[in-house]
């Protein structure tokens, strides 16, 4: 296993390529299912969660080929095994997208129940009850999910909440139904509009993306295409909290500021002075700081993502006075708190709140990673932490954040990733 070591101290001072999105590509490759053509990705991130959905695919049966440089090739047209085992989906949650789609192509489908998860217990009710909505038969049998369906016909269906993955999974099984499908209280965040524009390209009729309203009209078949992922916004974020942590003078891009509003408008609160260039679609945070206490609320797009709570929360750690950050998404996602403490922050949970009482510094220490989130909230820790920290199960990372310590690093931080002696197998 590896682990990461930051030297912290350093000024960040650059320009950041942002790699695509991951929360973009994982539904698209999923979609890949309902084409009957070949399905050409640009602009894949290299991580390990489109690894793990790639696997997913091939067990499948499908034919994909990582082409390199971002350029990921599915074909689906000799899937015969609509099946995704608890293994691999234990590992991704996100592999029950591949649920809609297959039961929208193969009649049929089987894909383990999730079960618990770091942050939460994360159930799919919703992605069940909305497959229901439009014809689907389904039962659970030894944690599996079984669902069936001659054909899909197009129905109405109103999410009791605006889940991204059932609109996702939802939206893709409608696509092939039998009618048009309306489905309300939508969640609206940039990837689903991402996904709905790669169904059209394939051929198939979404309308409203991005709304709480999304109509879908069902086609007969949906065919091969190109396209291009949109960037992360996340990682965007991230990069731009750690920028504004460390002072220093960063620019991230392409980002489309509409995409990262809320997160801005909270940035601007917290002190951070930044400039958004929409025709290069670049923003960069730049001196002077002069840091301030800031109340967060994470909820649904458009409003503050819960995927960038870890990270601001660690630049109010570093702030005086004190910081509120309450988490309305995920039951369990305060996982970095624990660790940011251990580097000498002073923050108490009280249920969903988060308390940050800002302290003059942080100094180095060893931590580990829990989640994705949390993990690289822990590393731009490290880059204002007097000394030397450790950043232990750093796989955590890997699953979203493409080649992180070395994007860090060209921006003159002082990382490296090694291997983990104390944590890897004996050989
Ligand atoms: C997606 C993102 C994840 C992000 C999250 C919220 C991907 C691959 N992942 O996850 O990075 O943090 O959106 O922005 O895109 N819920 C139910 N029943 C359901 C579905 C969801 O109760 O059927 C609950 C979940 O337990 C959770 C909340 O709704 O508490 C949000 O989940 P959802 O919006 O579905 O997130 P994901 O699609 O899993």
């Amino acid at each position: 296993m590896d682990r990461i070591v930051v030297n912290g101290g350093r000024r960040l001072k650059g320009r950041v390529q942002i790699s695509g999105s991951k929360n973009a590509t994982l539904p698209i490759m999923a979609a890949a299912i309902l084409a009957k053509g070949r399905v050409r990705l640009d602009n894949v991130p290299n991580i390990r969660d489109i690894k793990s959905m790639v696997a997913v695919l091939r067990t499948l049966g499908a034919n994909v080929v990582n082409g390199g440089r971002g350029t990921v090739t599915i074909s689906t047209r000799r899937i015969n095994k609509p099946e995704a085992h608890y293994e691999l989906v234990k590992t991704m949650r996100a592999s029950i997208l591949v649920l809609g789609p297959l039961l929208a192509t193969q009649g049929v489908a089987r894909v383990s129940l999730p079960g618990g998860c770091a942050i939460g217990t994360r159930p799919i009710d919703i992605h069940l009850k909305g497959l229901e909505a439009l014809g689907a038969d389904i039962r659970i049998e030894e944690g599996y999910v079984i669902a069936e369906a001659e054909r899909l016909k197009g129905g109405n269906y109103k999410m009791p909440f605006a889940s991204v993955g059932a609109t996702e999974n939802i939206m893709m099984a409608a696509s092939l139904a039998d009618g048009t499908t309306i489905l309300e209280n939508c969640a609206k965040e940039p990837e689903i509009t991402d996904l709905a524009n790669f169904i059209n390209e394939i051929g198939g009729e979404v309308n409203g993306a991005g709304t709480e309203r999304i109509e879908i009209v069902g086609k007969d078949k949906l065919y091969g295409a190109s396209y291009s992922i949109m960037p992360d916004r996340i990682e965007a974020g991230t990069f731009l909290v750690a920028g504004a942590l460390t002072r220093g003078d960063v620019t991230v891009g392409p980002m489309r500021a509409e995409w990262l509003q809320s997160f801005l408008d909270k940035l601007s609160e917290a002190g951070v002075n930044f400039e958004i260039n929409d025709e290069n679609e670049t923003i960069r945070v730049f001196p002077p700081y002069e840091f301030k206490p800031v109340t967060v609320k994470t909820d649904v797009f458009p409003f503050f993502p819960t995927d960038l709570q870890a990270q601001l929360m660690t630049l109010s750690a570093i702030t005086e006075g004190e910081s509120t950050y309450h988490e309305t998404i995920f039951e369990n996602r305060f996982m970095h708190v624990a660790e940011l403490c251990r580097l000498g922050a002073d923050i108490k949970i009280d249920g969903s709140i988060a308390r940050v009482k800002g302290v003059k510094e942080l100094s180095g220490a060893e931590v580990m990673a829990s989640d994705l989130r949390a993990s690289a909230a822990l590393v731009l820790a490290g880059l204002i932490a007097k000394g030397r920290t450790v950043v232990r199960r750093v796989y955590h990372i890997d699953r979203g954040y493409e080649r992180f310590e070395e994007k860090l690093a060209k921006l003159g931080a002082n990382i490296i990733r090694d291997r983990d002696a104390a944590n890897s197998p004996k050989k």
